[in-house]
């Protein structure tokens, strides 16, 4: 599939394959950081871990912007917290208060209502960071089946949710948080932890060769998520993604 070039701040396209994709080909073609592009439906959207992210009926966003850091890319890790958070400020901005389970999902009345996927391409270099976030569902029980721990923000919003204002809202807020990530060269700790759905949850560490569990205890100051293994009582930090909150939607 290809769209017509376009080189406004925010692209809108009506369908791709993953706007992350559609942002990377932009990027490559010389695409400033900071620019994006959203669709109104995916044929090949991506989540974490090699997972779908699937197009619902109804209206809802899949926004994919450029970041180009100037940063070693050692220090980049911590961008889909500083997402995460630029996502949560736009939506308070239009009066949603989210929550944010770490590492990369939206969260909202204890349901997962989005979430982020940073993809970095060290060749050029760039991170593509895709927002996807469930606005209007056409039919309730579309989205119970396919998402049975997912709701939308038009199910928790006091007034009707308009996806322009929103995409303007996240893209704005994703490029303030570009530049606040380049010039402190780590994430929004104060800011995420504030919002941290995790804490007092119980996760379990999956990747390991011992599986553990634990009791989150909040952020470390590089973006690690802090806990308390229940084995020894120590707490540690975890970077790595492959965490489970127990009792609660996987991820
Ligand atoms: C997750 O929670 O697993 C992350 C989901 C990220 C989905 C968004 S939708 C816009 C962008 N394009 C994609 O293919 N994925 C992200």
């Amino acid at each position: 599939m290809s769209n017509p070039p376009c080189d406004a701040p925010l692209c809108v396209l009506d369908e791709v394959g993953s706007t992350n994709d559609e942002a990377l080909a932009m990027a490559r073609g010389g695409a400033p950081s900071g620019a994006a592009v959203m669709a109104h439906r995916q044929l090949a959207g991506r989540g974490q871990h090699g997972r779908s992210w699937v197009t619902l009926a109804g209206t809802h966003l899949y926004l994919s912007a450029i970041y180009r850091p100037t940063l070693p890319l050692n220090k980049v890790a911590g961008l889909t917290l500083e997402v995460g958070n630029a996502v949560a400020d736009a939506l308070a901005s239009l009066g949603v208060e989210i929550a944010l389970k770490w590492p990369n999902d939206v969260m909202l009345a204890d349901k997962k209502v989005g979430g982020v996927l940073c993809e970095l391409h060290a060749d050029l270099p760039v991170i593509i960071c895709g927002v996807g976030l469930n606005v209007t569902a056409a039919s309730a029980d579309e989205l119970a089946r396919i998402e049975p721990a997912a709701t939308t923000l038009s199910n928790h919003a006091d007034a009707p949710v308009e996806l322009t204002t929103l995409a303007r809202a996240v893209h704005s807020s994703l490029r303030d948080a570009f530049a606040r990530y380049e010039s402190a060269g780590q994430p929004n700790i104060d800011g995420y932890s504030k919002r941290l759905w995790s804490l007092g949850k119980t996760v379990r560490l999956s990747d390991a060769a011992n599986p553990r569990t634990g009791t989150v205890r909040g952020l470390s100051d590089d973006g690690g998520l802090l806990v308390q293994w229940s084995d020894t009582g120590e707490t540690g930090t975890v970077t790595t993604a492959r965490i489970q909150h127990v009792f609660a939607s996987d991820g």
